[in-house]
């Protein structure tokens, strides 16, 4: 068997085939894509540097896949093109099962980051291929613990439950919908334990012993933070929709998917942030 991971010198890419190798998929049977190939050189599974925009490199890379983890770029507003390459490939290559990562919802949220996974699942469904969805949550590492110690936890999440997980919980689910049987149809909704900001700050205060507090903006006003502090207009723009989304339960998915998938319990909220203070 032949599994081909696409964005895998990316940090979910990586987690993903470490746990692929966990679950005894042997490394010659590993084929790793991205651009800065060198990340990942010491996996000891076979590397290839493609990127996104070359749909013949992608189909070469691709022939002789029996499985696909298709990894979502990470050029939000690119990826109309570069996710029907990867598609066109896999189509042109007869891969045998697509895994795709999407966002939570996609086919109901408003969400604006959502729209480009919502294209791609549908260009999936059009393809005929046989394809998983898996329609992964925040992960927790997009809160970063010590910034939150220093400066306080800001948002427009309002009292909106994130549930969220850490990426080696949605990379260990990707390999176990890839080794394991029956995955292809089907449209997972992957999240961890779910908290409000109040309640992620409460957390962080209680295992810090540090008071932590967070505080609500309008949507505007986080978009301004968070140009403030370096992001460009337009992901600031996407991050400060993302969580007005959130407000109104766009990030509240139960966790029962992710469960089924890891066959164990998601990694407590505790133990993420425990992870970051040590
Ligand atoms: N659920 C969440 O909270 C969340 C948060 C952030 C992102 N995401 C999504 O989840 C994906 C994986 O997350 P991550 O943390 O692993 O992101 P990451 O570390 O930024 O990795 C992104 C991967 O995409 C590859 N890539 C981007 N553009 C490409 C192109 N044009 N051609 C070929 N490869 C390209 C990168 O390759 P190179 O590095 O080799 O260029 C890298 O391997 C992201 O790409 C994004 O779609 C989800």
């Amino acid at each position: 068997m032949t599994i081909v991971v696409t964005g895998a010198t990316g940090h979910l890419g990586r987690l993903a085939i470490e746990s692929l190798l966990a679950k005894g998929v042997p490394a010659s049977e590993i084929v790793g894509l991205g651009r800065q190939v060198d990340k990942i050189a010491d996996l000891g599974i076979t590397v290839k540097q493609v990127a996104y925009e070359d749909v013949d490199a992608l189909t070469d890379a691709f022939r002789g896949a029996d499985k696909v983890l298709f990894i979502s770029g990470s050029e939000v507003g690119r990826r109309i093109q570069q996710h029907t390459n990867v598609v066109t490939a896999a189509k042109n290559a007869g891969v045998g099962l697509v895994v795709y990562t999407s966002a939570p919802k996609a086919d109901t949220t408003d969400m604006k980051l959502a729209a480009e996974h919502l294209f791609t699942e549908r260009l999936l469904a059009d393809s005929g291929l046989p394809h998983t969805i898996l329609r992964n949550s925040w992960y927790i590492e997009n809160y970063n613990v010590q910034q939150a110690l220093e400066h306080g936890l800001f948002g427009a999440a309002g009292r909106g439950r994130i549930a969220a997980s850490p990426r080696a919980d949605y990379a260990e689910a990707a390999a176990s919908a890839l080794v394991g049987e029956g995955h292809a149809g089907k449209v997972y909704e992957l999240g961890g334990e779910s908290f409000t900001m109040d309640e992620l700050a409460a957390e962080i205060s209680r295992l810090s012993g540090k008071t932590v507090t967070y505080t609500d903006l309008p949507e505007e006003k986080y978009a301004e933070l968070l140009v403030g502090v370096g992001l460009p207009p337009a992901a600031a723009e996407i991050l400060a929709d993302s969580d007005r989304a959130a407000s109104r339960g766009a990030l509240d998915v139960p966790r029962t998917d992710l469960e089924t998938l890891l066959g164990r319990p998601v990694t407590p909220l505790a133990d993420s942030i425990r992870a970051q203070l040590s």
